[in-house]
């Protein structure tokens, strides 16, 4: 496999869970043999390789690191080192394999071992979500971005080739940011659902029988406009120096719906903060509103 022209002789999957299915499908087109899959149990490999008529399965993850030059490690974040350690003892069978793992959260280090022994190794993590549709989610693959990590400028350049490939947007990510790099795509991806979960629950108590319908044209429109101009987007009471509103919100949930007032509050406050950064918001209003929403108190 060469930097330029991502085709190798054996592609080999380790883990046939949902990202390594649709890795397997994806990179399949660019392996001469057919794919080589490793998984833990065999009832997930069963339902792998009926749904990946082309593979082959292994009963050892050491076969594919002996018989394969491109290998996608789509394990469990915490199984990954131990995984790599146990691989190591073992020199790889065809030359200097290139092998990458999925995870957003590891960097290469995770991987060092397998770097001694003679692989090239990165970290190559779609930014997007596998459920099990393993066909589907090879074609959204193209047009995703993947952060990637690379053990070495070669490791880089062969990451981006295959992100290539599958045409996607690979982007570098220095080793020792990938937990900020994840954090980041977590605080955004999963915070949201937990964002649109309390507003919903709000709704609900105040007696919309279709939370989620009515939160969703506004919710997306909020979305988009955040992604095409930053802060800018932003409007609401807090941008108005409506204070009286905000003190009514707060009243409204203490009484109603207490659980999500902290989650308020600590968004209210976060947005303030915001908006002080970009030199936003109403003269004293925005002083008056952080300290009713510090302290919980009333109006001055
Ligand atoms: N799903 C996503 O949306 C997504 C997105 C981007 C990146 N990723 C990354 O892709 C990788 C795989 O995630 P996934 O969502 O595909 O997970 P998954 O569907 O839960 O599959 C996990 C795989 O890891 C194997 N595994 C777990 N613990 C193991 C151990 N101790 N030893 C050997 N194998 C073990 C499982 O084997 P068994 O079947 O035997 O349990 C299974 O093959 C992770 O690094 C994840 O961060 C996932």
């Amino acid at each position: 496999m060469t930097g330029a022209f991502p085709r190798c002789k054996q592609l080999g999957i380790i883990g046939a869970g949902r990202a390594g299915q649709a890795f397997a499908v994806a990179l399949a087109p660019f392996s001469e043999g057919a794919p080589l899959l490793f998984n833990r149990s065999p009832r997930r490999l069963g339902e792998a390789l009926a749904r990946l008529p082309r593979a082959r399965a292994v009963e050892r993850a050491a076969e594919i690191w002996r018989r394969c030059d491109l290998i996608v490690m789509a394990v469990a974040d915490d199984s990954m080192n131990e995984m790599a350690k146990g691989l190591s003892f073992g020199r790889p069978g065809m030359g200097r394999p290139f092998l990458f793992h999925l995870s957003g959260r590891c960097g290469v280090g995770v991987l060092e071992p397998l770097r001694q022994a003679g692989a090239v190794t990165a970290a190559v993590h779609p930014v997007m979500t596998f459920t099990g549709d393993p066909a589907n989610e090879a074609r959204r693959m193209a047009g995703a971005p993947f952060g990637v990590t690379g053990g070495s400028a070669e490791a880089v350049e062969r990451a981006m080739a295959v992100v290539k490939a599958l045409g996607g947007k690979g982007f570098v990510i220095a080793e020792e940011m990938r937990a900020l790099y994840h954090g980041a795509l977590s605080h955004a991806a999963n915070h949201l659902v937990t964002l649109m979960e309390g507003a919903a629950r709000a709704l609900e108590a105040a007696g919309v029988a279709d939370p989620h319908g009515v939160l969703g044209p506004l919710a997306r429109a909020a979305m988009e406009n955040s992604l095409a101009d930053g802060f800018a987007a932003l409007s609401g009471p807090l941008l108005r120096g409506d204070r009286g509103t905000i003190g009514d919100h707060l009243e409204a949930f203490r009484q109603r719906c207490p659980a999500v007032l902290p989650d308020y509050r600590a968004m209210a406050l976060a947005t303030l903060r915001e908006m002080e950064r970009h030199g936003m918001g109403q003269g004293d209003a925005v002083p008056d509103m952080r300290r009713l929403l510090e302290d919980g108190g009333s109006l001055p």
